[in-house]
């Protein structure tokens, strides 16, 4: 059952994102600004996860996808990979209950097949657990990349042709989504990214084409309630055209992003 009586009033429930995806920044700078070690941060990060979480559930967002581990972050100080590691274990066995609790279903995207087996195990865990929850649908990038994914696409798609099994004609823009590892999912309507940084950092490329862009200068830990509702009346603000001279059909809950054409720009 969503509870829709704690949305502050001014947002329209009818032209709420779809799916929300969240580039979580900020979490060391967060933690160094308080003279605390970054995982601190990071620990205070995976809190505000849970509420936004929770408020997804409660105003009736049904899909949202985060950033929790980029291809690039390998590149980090052993330690701290090791540590973020070993959180997103913790917290997928900690949480589960919870998430079953909540309706939340669990599905990560990312080469998972460098991670520790354990983190591996616990993933695969929570997502068979979870698998039939319908309230929200958490998304969990995990050594995820967006060229990495459209490149392995490409491969796919190129073997598949020299075997003669697909006429490269064939090749669409649908047919190529349908191959992402969102496919499941309606591309984002709205992308946040906090802590001040204007970037997409090789996140959903291909998804977020259409997205309306967030930035806000609010350091992931501190993200709460009330900065994730100035998002959503930033978004609703916005006139979303898909390439049109004007958005002739506001887009509401449940109804399918208008199809694009190869004209839109
Ligand atoms: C970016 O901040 C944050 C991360 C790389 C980790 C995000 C992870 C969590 C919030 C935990 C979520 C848990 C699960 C299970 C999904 P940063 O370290 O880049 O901050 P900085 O730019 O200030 O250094």
């Amino acid at each position: 059952m969503l509870r829709f009586s704690s949305l502050p009033a001014p947002l329209d429930l009818h032209c709420l994102p779809q799916h929300v995806a969240v580039i979580m920044d900020g979490n060391g700078r967060w933690a160094t600004e308080r003279g605390l070690p970054r995982a601190a941060g990071h620990r205070q990060g995976a809190k505000a996860l849970k509420e936004l979480v929770r408020c997804c559930k409660d105003w009736g967002i049904p899909a949202l996808t985060v950033y929790a581990f980029s291809t690039e972050n390998w590149r980090r100080p052993t330690e701290e990979v090791d540590f973020l590691l070993l959180l997103f274990e913790r917290l997928l066995r900690q949480e589960l209950a919870e998430m079953q609790q909540s309706g939340v279903k669990l599905s990560f995207v990312g080469d998972l097949s460098a991670l520790p087996p354990a983190l591996r195990q616990e993933m695969q865990r929570s997502h068979n657990a979870t698998l039939h929850n319908q309230q929200v649908h958490l998304t969990v990038a995990i050594n995820y990349g967006s060229r990495a994914e459209i490149t392995q696409i490409c491969r796919q798609l190129a073997e598949q042709a020299q075997q003669g099994r697909l006429n490269p004609a064939e090749i669409t823009e649908e047919l190529l989504s349908e191959c992402l590892n969102t496919t499941s999912l309606p591309h984002p309507d709205l992308l946040i990214r906090t802590s001040g940084e204007m970037r997409l950092s090789n996140f959903l490329l291909w998804q977020l084409a259409y997205a309306e862009l967030y930035f806000t200068r609010i350091l992931w830990p501190d993200f709460d309630r009330a900065a994730f509702y100035e998002a959503l009346v930033s978004y609703q603000r916005r006139d979303r055209r898909f390439g049109q001279v004007s958005a002739s059909q506001p887009r509401v809950a449940g109804q399918p992003i208008p199809a694009l054409v190869s004209a839109d720009r």
